[in-house]
């Protein structure tokens, strides 16, 4: 797939586009002929990303995607080839302290997306981001797969749960009677990478307390998540948008993104790792934890690798030394737009099983 032919001219939608993988996605295809319309809040912190990224083809628009009158407005006034729907309220905490804003935005918001996709009367594709949070949690040993039950014990997981199901049946009975529509879910694991200054997110913790020389508290070292860069789900994204667009039988579809099985790493390696990119880090475990968090989830993505030939390429040692070197480089005050370029390079560079 060659990436600058595939968005020659595509006018591209992205909801989240101030959040962290919104801010990476944007600044990525940047780089081509492309016309960029963002949907989302202002970003939570002070310190974010999106301050930091390339622009130069984004109009930048600000409300509530609750709102579905503005956001129709939108759809129909910018006529977009491709939706990336990443807008959500992504941290699990947050969801258990206010749980209706998590509810209306992850679930109503999401609806809100699918009505306007479907107003749309052009050829569409569009990816909508849910999370390996969907799944019902029984701690299987072997991965989740597409197909297994959705669930969810915190807001959080069960609005993503709750997403997936408005997805499924707003596309058997609507969406799949447009055949100018092509849209599929997308569950991708944790990501870490730089850049991301958000509350309750391991590396993010880690750096914020690391740059000031400080110790940092660590709730559950040893639950297992699949970590991965957050180019690796963006990549996992942009394939799946060629594909559908390539292959009719995968329209409808929902694709897990994430580490094979014998990558799940404990909160602890990841943090060992760090330690070699960071000097100095120090850590601690909570004798208690706060809120209670399911401690082992592992994701299948066979079926990402079969139809789509993606699978993830990056160790997870070269995950963390990349997040970890980007925090080091953003902190010494290095060029963020050279520091992400570099990242956006070396990940293309080792991706060239995919993408020209
Ligand atoms: N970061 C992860 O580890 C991870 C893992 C699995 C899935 N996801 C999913 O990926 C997507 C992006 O995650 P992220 O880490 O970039 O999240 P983030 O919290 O950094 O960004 C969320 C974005 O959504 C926007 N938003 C929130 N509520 C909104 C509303 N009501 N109306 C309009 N915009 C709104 C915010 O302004 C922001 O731009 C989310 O759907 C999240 O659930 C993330």
């Amino acid at each position: 797939m060659n990436l600058n032919n595939f968005f020659n001219k595509k006018k591209i939608l992205i909801t989240g586009h101030t959040g962290f993988k919104g801010s990476w996605l944007v600044h990525w295809l940047s780089r081509y002929n492309v016309q960029i319309l963002g949907i989302s809040l202002n970003p939570y912190k002070k310190l974010n990303l999106f301050k930091f990224i390339n622009k130069k083809k984004l109009i930048d628009k600000r409300f509530d995607i609750s709102n579905h009158k503005e956001l129709e407005k939108n759809f129909l006034k910018f006529k977009p080839d491709i939706i990336y729907h990443f807008a959500a309220q992504a941290l699990v905490k947050r969801s258990i302290i206010n749980p209706l804003e998590t509810y209306k935005t992850n679930i109503i918001g999401t609806a809100n997306i699918l009505h306007c996709i479907n107003k749309l009367k052009k050829k569409t594709t569009s990816i909508i981001v849910t999370s390996d949070k969907c799944y019902e949690n029984f701690n299987f040993k072997r991965g989740y797969v597409e197909n297994d039950r959705l669930g969810g014990n915190d807001p959080y997981s069960a609005s993503k749960a709750s997403a997936e199901l408005v997805f499924k049946s707003f596309n058997n009975s609507i969406l799949k009677k447009n055949k100018k529509i092509r849209i599929a879910t997308a569950r991708a694991g944790n990501v870490i990478g730089g850049g991301d200054w958000s509350s309750d997110r391991l590396i993010p913790d880690c750096v914020k307390a690391w740059s000031k020389n400080k110790k940092v508290f660590i709730r559950n070292p040893n639950a297992t998540r699949p970590w991965q860069h957050v180019l690796e789900p963006l990549s996992g994204y942009i394939i799946l948008t060629y594909y559908l667009q390539q292959n009719k039988s995968i329209n409808g579809c929902s694709f897990n993104f994430g580490p094979s099985l014998r990558e799940v790493s404990s909160v602890k390696k990841v943090l060992k790792i760090s330690q070699k990119f960071w000097k100095n880090a120090k850590f601690n475990s909570y004798k208690e934890n706060l809120f209670k968090e399911d401690t082992l989830l592992k994701l299948n993505s066979n079926k990402a690798k079969k139809k789509l030939n993606w699978k993830k390429i990056l160790t997870i040692e070269k995950t963390v030394q990349l997040t970890i070197d980007w925090y080091k480089k953003f902190y010494k005050n290095n060029n963020v737009k050279k520091i992400l370029d570099n990242d956006i390079d070396y990940y293309l560079k080792m991706r060239n099983d995919l993408f020209k």
